[in-house]
């Protein structure tokens, strides 16, 4: 198993690039499903994810031609319509191909999605099976297999009880091929819908309101040809930002949206962490002490869950007491625990809530990545560490940044990779 060794205290420096946002790719990749021509797509992080992603795709019949940061798919015909276990068991956007199958093919059939085991049990996809239901398709529940069906779906209105972020694009890409018209009420607004409706839209797509509450979704007869070029990921944009914080370093992110991440630069401003910014860069200054902060994570543009990890390190960092809400995974905060393994003083008050009292001095150990994002943030927590810190389950982190240790050297950080990546 791949492990990570890493030396700290760390002082960062110079720039580092954002890659385009893994949570866009793993939608635009089965977006694809909805042409019979050829899609392009460029800024293509090389992660985990998006590999098993275009894996999946080409066992369904996908030609696929991907170069560095970038690819071409063309899927003329289905060679099954089938979602293989072995590749959708590994990654929650595999729900992501449902809607585009069923759109362009009027049949589907899948076991339930794998991925980051961070919500209660197997994370539900009800509001998927509502809304396919709610467009005329028919559901079945046979020997592991969910199997929908449909001769023509038809646009409908539906009201999402829960926000969700795939919820919302998945019904958004299932309805673009159906007759009529479709109002999704209550959807997510995170800037990877946005992009994913002017893709289509600039592909014949119909679609109104994306970034807003209600998508009005007009069905058409084909979606055509397209390039698009992957969104800076927003949610690595903070995460450096972050982490130069943590560690008091002066570091410039370049190729990324400043505004994708307002609440937490808000956040900072009001902590005393300075940065300035510009249109595609921010530069984080170095930290002082700066004050703590009481979070609750929430739907766009409010703080992202997919920050909370990284953003509780630093609050071990911070010269008082902050809460830390997680309001959307009820297991998204059990990975403290290996921050009070290495000196952090926090307290969990129930499993939604800790409170992290700093600042405190972080100590070398052995520890673990529990998901993608707790992955980032323990690689953090041992960039502030005094001495050598080991961390396996890289696997993890791989899923989400594109060779995090190269372009963490790149900065300054000492850290080595035992073991090989294989994406
Ligand atoms: N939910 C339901 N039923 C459903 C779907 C979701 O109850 O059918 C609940 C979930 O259990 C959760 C809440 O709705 O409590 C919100 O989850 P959401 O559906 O918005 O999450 P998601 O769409 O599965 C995406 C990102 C996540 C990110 C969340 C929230 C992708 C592939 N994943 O997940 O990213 O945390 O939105 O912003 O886009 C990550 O990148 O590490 C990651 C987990």
């Amino acid at each position: 198993m791949s492990k990570f060794i890493i030396n700290g205290p760390a002082k960062l420096s110079g720039a580092i690039a954002v890659k385009g946002a893994k949570n866009s790719a793993l939608k635009i990749i089965p977006a694809a499903l909805l042409s019979r021509q050829k899609i392009t797509i460029n800024n293509l992080p090389n992660i985990e994810d998006v590999s098993r992603a275009l894996e999946l795709l080409e066992d369904l019949g996908g030609v696929i031609k991907r170069r560095n940061g970038a690819c071409e798919i063309e899927i003329n015909n289905l060679s099954k319509n089938e979602l293989a276990p072995k590749f959708a068991n590994k990654f929650r956007a595999s729900i992501m191909f449902v809607g585009p199958l069923l759109a362009r093919f009027g049949e589907v059939k899948f076991p339930h999605p794998g991925g980051c085991v961070i919500g209660a049990g197997t994370r539900p996809i009800n509001l998927f099976l509502e809304g396919y239901k709610s467009l005329g398709a028919k559901i079945t529940f046979k020997n592991g297999f969910y199997i929908i069906k449909t001769n023509q779906l038809k646009g409908c209105d539906y009201f999402f009880t829960t926000v969700s972020v795939t919820g919302t694009e998945s019904l958004v890409m299932t309805a673009v091929l159906a007759t009529g018209i479709t109002i999704l009420k209550n959807c997510a607004m995170e800037p990877e819908i946005v992009a994913l409706a002017d893709y289509l839209n600039r592909q014949g797509a119909k679609i109104k309101g994306a970034g807003t509450p209600t998508i009005t979704i007009t069905g058409v007869d084909k979606i055509t040809a397209g390039e698009f070029n992957i969104i800076p990921d927003r949610i690595e944009t903070g995460t450096f930002a972050i982490m130069a914080a943590a560690t008091r370093s002066e570091l410039t992110i370049t190729k990324c949206n400043p505004a994708h991440i307002e609440a937490l630069l808000t956040i900072f401003n009001k902590q005393g962490i300075e940065f300035t910014f510009g249109p595609d860069w921010i530069k984080i200054l170095p930290a002082k002490n700066f004050l703590p902060y009481n979070i609750k994570t929430h739907e766009y543009p409010g703080f992202p869950t997919d920050l909370q990890s990284p953003f509780t390190v630093l609050m071990t960092q911070a010269s008082g007491s902050s809460i830390i809400h997680e309001t959307i995974y009820d297991r998204r905060l059990l990975f403290t625990d290996i921050l009070s393994q290495m000196g952090a003083d926090i307290i969990m008050c129930d499993p939604h809530r800790v409170v992290v009292n700093g600042p405190t001095k972080l100590s070398a150990k052995k520890i673990t990545s529990l998901d993608i994002r707790a992955g980032i943030a323990v690689i953090i927590a041992a960039l502030i560490a005094e001495g050598e810190t080991e961390i396996d389950n890289i696997y993890q982190v791989d899923r989400g940044y594109e060779d995090i240790d190269g372009r963490l050297r790149s900065i300054g950080a000492d850290i080595k990779r035992i073991g090989s990546l294989n994406l």
